[in-house]
């Protein structure tokens, strides 16, 4: 059978493909993804044979134009997604809908994004699951919003405070049109608002399952989060540098109410895998921030003391950050040591 052409597809033929009569995704789910063929509106990602990516929403009667001439939006409006497409230069190119994963790497950005990577690791970290009460700020360009979105579904609830109202702009535009309704409306579960959340969320007096920190001093939202979290709640702080990561480490410690606090980054590579050939990547994503969560103890609760002494020097004269109250006199190196 030749797979390339639709008159000997049986794919093509609902009588003989029974995928063909596969229902939509219900729209109840707010996945922001659709079955079967692609609509007038929905998003599409063509990618070149050098892999150059164009994202765009499809519409009757317009054309795709590249260096290598043009596609008609008509071509693929009406078809299964994952085809190839030649256009009238003779380019070839892979037509899917994107994947959210795809999409927050190529949508506009108003601040840097947290990465799929990333993303990833704080829905599986810091244990986002559906039902769940989510608290996250900044929103900044709303790409880890779509995946808390996600992961909590339409019954639970992600509230994302942005201070900048450009960047909220761009969030908002961003996060509805991957999971927005037919009728432009946000997904149930999100509420976006203005303001700092070291001041909002006290003032809320809302409290949250999980409280996910994005922005450049994540310590000065720690008595918020601590206010706002259930007992048993996570903080989750997503910092770029060492120094932040240090600062907000020692702070959740000096707390004094949560977990000790655990830190991480992860790193992905790429295989390259071609009969013999298969080894690491040439190139991989060295660094893009490291995770910190810690979970929030019951009122008047503390964790138990840790019995390990620090590091030599670790609060030693040069340590300047927040002390924790029971290291306070461990800092200098043993005599001698
Ligand atoms: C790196 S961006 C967030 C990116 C976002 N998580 C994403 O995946 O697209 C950091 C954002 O935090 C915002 N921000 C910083 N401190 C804040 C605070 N205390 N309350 C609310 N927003 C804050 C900044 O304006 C900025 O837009």
């Amino acid at each position: 059978m030749n797979e390339q052409d639709p008159q000997h597809d049986p794919q093509q033929d609902p009588e003989q493909d029974p995928r063909q009569d596969s229902p939509d995704v219900p729209p109840e789910a707010w996945g922001g993804v659709h079955r079967g063929p692609l609509r007038t509106g929905e998003w599409v990602r063509l990618v070149d044979t050098k892999g150059r990516k164009h994202n765009f929403a499809l519409v009757p009667g317009k054309k795709f134009f590249s260096n290598k001439g043009s596609v008609d939006h008509d071509d693929m409006i009406g078809r299964e997604e994952g085809f190839t497409l030649t256009s009238t230069a003779g380019g070839e190119y892979l037509v899917f809908r994107p994947l959210l994963s795809e999409f927050v790497v190529s949508m506009p950005r108003g601040a840097a994004v947290v990465y799929p990577k990333d993303a990833a690791q704080i829905v599986a970290m810091a244990d986002i699951f559906p039902g769940a009460d989510v608290v996250e700020a900044g929103v900044g360009s709303g790409a880890l919003t779509c995946s808390l979105l996600r992961a909590v579904g339409p019954h639970g609830k992600v509230t994302s405070y942005e201070r900048r109202e450009e960047f909220a702009e761009v969030a908002r535009r961003n996060v509805d049109q991957f999971l927005g309704g037919p009728d432009g409306s946000s997904h149930p579960a999100w509420s976006l608002r203005l303001g700092d959340l070291a001041e909002e969320l006290p003032a809320s007096g809302e409290r949250y399952d999980r409280v996910i920190l994005d922005m450049l001093a994540p310590w000065e939202c720690l008595d918020a989060a601590a206010g706002a979290l259930r007992p048993g709640g996570i903080v989750c702080a997503y910092v770029a540098t060492t120094t932040q990561l240090s600062k907000f480490t020692e702070t959740v410690r000096v707390h004094g109410g949560f977990t000790e606090p655990h830190a991480w980054e992860s790193l992905v590579r790429d295989w390259h895998v071609e009969g013999l050939a298969v080894r690491p990547g040439h190139s991989m994503i060295g660094h893009t921030a490291f995770l910190v969560t810690a979970r929030r103890m019951a009122p008047g609760q503390s964790p138990p003391r840790k019995r390990r002494r620090p590091a030599p020097g670790a609060y030693g004269p040069d340590y300047t950050g927040p002390r924790p109250a029971d290291v306070a006199d461990l800092g200098e190196p043993p005599a001698g040591g």
